[in-house]
């Protein structure tokens, strides 16, 4: 029978909207198996959030696994809430939660289970302070270790919190802040070490972890966590994948035209897999014609990929990174792509002029510049290639080129 998979909805898949990745999944259990913590890091959109859930999903009957989403987490205690409210559909756990808390909950012991998880969520804050999260913090870890199957908690946005705690609004490094970051790192570290064979961590983020800490100065936190990267996928899978997703809708590909999309595509990131599949599809029903072929990619690349959507996509993209380098010198981080997206190679004199270029308080710009391509590349958006650094996806560079390229004079042709 032919394979067939359902499109992606939302933000993240799993079960039969999951394609591939056996092999990272096989190598993924074994390492958790053996009670190891994981720091799972990969360029945007590349499906880390799905992976979680699909771990979660295949793991759950030997394991007890609590996804935690980080997201919208501003501090240490907004942590400890999410963590706790992931207990709430294993009665007994919860139960014992609910005792830490029972100052905050009393009064509504009765009423209690009739709130929604939002309303919980605030009851829960306001039974936390600066002064006593990491012990509640410790006692739920203690819960945890204490049940009689092993726990896998999934924690998604850690490095989004941290950063946010880091560098609150103005995205200035305080003492304070540092010393916030350090304390919630110190404790995840503690607990982490202290339940290691009961309880097993996966960390990720739809940006990187290490740069942001290594702004901190606080890199060695999660040493113990085993990196995984998470890879694009090859050109034979992304083929397969679309395939399977054109049996499910009635599309008949023909003479390889999934082929040449997953060529046209270099980089097979699972989301741009994903959009290309389903402007083609959209494209095929609106026409009222299921075929489709080779030399209708690149209208569909052109048109589609790099049209709104891709607009959409890549202001994502682009509020990700103000997020991580801050607002002073972001301007920097957006030359060197428009710059690479436009000469195709950022060689050194191309830098060195760029520096020229820009002045900050914070920093000098060449610190600026080496801060920004090391989040650039650990991000995934460049890597360095023979002459000088090029993108690492081609989609990405052309929607950096189309949206900020048309007025760019290339910086070593400037005053020519
Ligand atoms: N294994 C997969 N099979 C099919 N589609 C996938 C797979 N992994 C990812 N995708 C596609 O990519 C999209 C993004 O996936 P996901 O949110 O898991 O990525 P992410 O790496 O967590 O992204 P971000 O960097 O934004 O956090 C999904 O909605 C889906 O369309
Ligand atoms: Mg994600």
């Amino acid at each position: 029978m032919q394979e067939k998979l359902k499109q992606a909805y939302g933000n993240y898949v799993e079960g039969d909207r999951f394609w591939d990745r056996e092999k990272d999944i096989e190598l993924l259990i074994n390492k958790l198996d053996e009670g190891a913590h994981i720091l799972l890091a990969a360029q945007r959109r590349m499906g880390k959030t799905s992976l979680m859930q699909e771990v979660k999903r295949q793991l759950s009957s030997r394991y007890l696994c609590l996804f935690v989403d980080l997201q919208k987490a501003a501090s240490a205690e907004d942590a400890i809430v999410d963590i706790s409210l992931a207990l709430k559909p294993h009665n007994s756990l919860w139960n014992k939660t609910k005792d830490l808390f029972a100052n905050a909950l009393n009064k509504l012991t009765d009423t209690v289970e009739e709130l929604n998880l939002g309303e919980m969520g605030i009851r829960l804050r306001a039974g936390l302070t600066s002064g006593n999260w990491s012990e509640k913090g410790d006692s739920i870890f203690s819960i945890l270790a204490g049940i009689d199957k092993p726990v896998l908690l999934l924690i998604d946005e850690v490095p989004l919190m941290v950063n946010r705690i880091l560098k609150g609004e103005d995205f200035r490094i305080t003492r304070e802040s540092r010393a916030r970051v350090d304390q919630f790192m110190s404790w995840l570290r503690k607990n982490s070490l202290l339940h290691q064979g009961k309880v097993r961590i996966v960390l990720s983020g739809s940006i990187g972890f290490e740069p942001i800490l290594r702004q901190a100065g606080l890199s060695a936190t999660i040493n113990n966590f085993q990196p995984f990267d998470l890879k694009p996928w090859d050109e034979e899978i992304a083929a397969g994948c679309l395939r399977a997703l054109a049996n499910e809708y009635g599309i008949h590909f023909k003479d390889k035209a999934e082929a040449v999309m997953a060529k046209r595509l270099g980089c097979c990131i699972p989301h741009h897999v994903q959009m290309f599949f389903s402007h083609v599809h959209d494209r095929c029903k609106r026409r009222g014609r299921m075929d489709f072929f080779p030399d209708e990619v690149n209208d569909i690349y052109e048109n589609e990929m790099l049209g709104i959507r891709g607009h959409a996509e890549l202001t994502h993209y682009e509020d990700r990174l103000k997020l991580v380098l801050g607002f002073e010198i972001y301007p920097l981080a957006l030359e060197i792509l428009t710059e690479t997206a436009v000469t195709g190679c950022l060689g050194r004199q191309a830098l060195a002029a760029l520096q020229k270029e820009y002045e900050f308080a914070q920093s000098s710009a060449r610190e600026a510049e080496e801060e920004i391509l090391r989040v650039l590349e650990h991000d995934g958006y460049l890597k360095a290639g023979k002459g000088g650094y090029v993108f690492a996806s081609h989609l990405l560079q052309d929607w950096w080129k189309k949206r900020y390229g048309l007025f760019h004079v290339p910086v070593l042709e400037r005053g020519i």
